[in-house]
């Protein structure tokens, strides 16, 4: 595809400077965000935080050519969100903070259609691998309404990879998910940034973006004020105190327990003992956990 803006090749998303204001109560203006700088290397995974309000889903909808900024300048797969539209829009895709899934088709229903709205060849065959890859195949055929709020995402997601884009945006992708919905979830995720794929989320998890994100930024009062790793984040405070106390199980390791999914959750877990366990103590492992990732472990 033809890069008109060779700015830097393996930045896949490049944010600077970038405002957005909105009417507020009163007339009143409600500068959302005062100058928005980051970046996204190609094949990463890249967490944005910030509280309720703090403008995360304005940021995506300024990448996806949804919003308009009223200020600096953003990239997507090197070309320009406001001079190169079409073309973000082809390299993108998006998946919203509430499903756009249509409950009234069935699930292989949906994914035909948007393949078809993406002029993908053979959008059957594409509907039919991607139902088997997320497990669906069983309830291709049944309507969407049927499914669990677990099922309904990972179509989502789903619909969001036809097409092959380069850049995919996912915002709160497990909000409202079960803990073994969330496992599916951050497991796909994982799956398409080891294949290439660059991936912007939002969270308010902060389990999940430890657990999931290369790099993390975290927005707050209009700004980016903090970026980076996890390891680089952590260095920001002085070196952890270490205590020897014993490790409990959190909640979330005894339901999967009970519900039997703790083998499986071992084993996606990248075999380290520490990743399994949010332990009641604050001695915890620096394991630079998407270093494991990308280390294929
Ligand atoms: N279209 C709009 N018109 C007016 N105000 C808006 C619009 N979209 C967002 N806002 C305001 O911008 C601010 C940021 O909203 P945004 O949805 O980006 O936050 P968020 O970080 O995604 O929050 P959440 O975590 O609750 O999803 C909020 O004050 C919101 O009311
Ligand atoms: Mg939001």
């Amino acid at each position: 595809m033809e890069q008109s803006t060779a700015i830097e090749v393996d930045v896949a998303v490049l944010v600077k400077g970038i405002l957005k204001s909105f009417e507020g109560p009163k007339g009143a203006t409600n500068k959302v965000l005062k100058g928005v700088d980051f970046g996204v290397k190609r094949g990463e995974i890249f967490a944005l935080l910030g509280s309720n309000g703090a403008g995360k889903t304005t940021i995506i909808n300024i990448l996806s050519t949804l919003m308009k900024s009223d200020g600096g300048t953003a990239l997507v797969n090197n070309f320009d969100v406001a001079k190169e539209p079409g073309k973000v829009r082809q390299s993108i895709s998006l998946t919203g903070q509430f499903a756009a899934v249509d409950d009234i088709l069935t699930g292989r229903e949906n994914l035909i259609l948007i393949a078809k709205l993406r002029s993908v060849a053979n959008p059957a065959k594409v509907a039919d691998e991607l139902l088997e890859r997320f497990g669906l195949t069983e309830a291709a055929n049944r309507r969407v309404s049927t499914y669990s709020g677990g099922m309904t995402r990972r179509l989502d997601i789903a619909m969001s990879l036809i097409g092959k884009p380069a850049v995919i945006f996912l915002d709160e992708p497990t909000t409202g998910l079960d803990p073994e919905g969330r496992h599916e979830v951050w497991k796909t995720i994982k799956e398409l940034a080891d294949g290439g794929t660059t991936i912007l989320l939002t969270t308010h998890y902060l389990d999940e973006a430890e657990e999931l994100a290369d790099k993390m930024a975290i927005l707050h009062g209009g700004t980016i004020i903090a970026q980076g790793s996890l390891g680089e984040l952590k260095k920001l405070f002085p070196p952890a105190k270490v205590e020897y106390v014993e490790k409990q199980p959190s909640l979330e390791d005894i339901f999967l327990a009970i519900i039997g999914r703790k083998a499986d959750l071992n084993a996606s877990r990248n075999a380290d003992p520490n990743a399994g366990t949010n332990t009641s103590s604050n001695v915890r492992s620096d394991t630079d956990q998407n270093a494991n990732r990308k280390a294929g472990n």
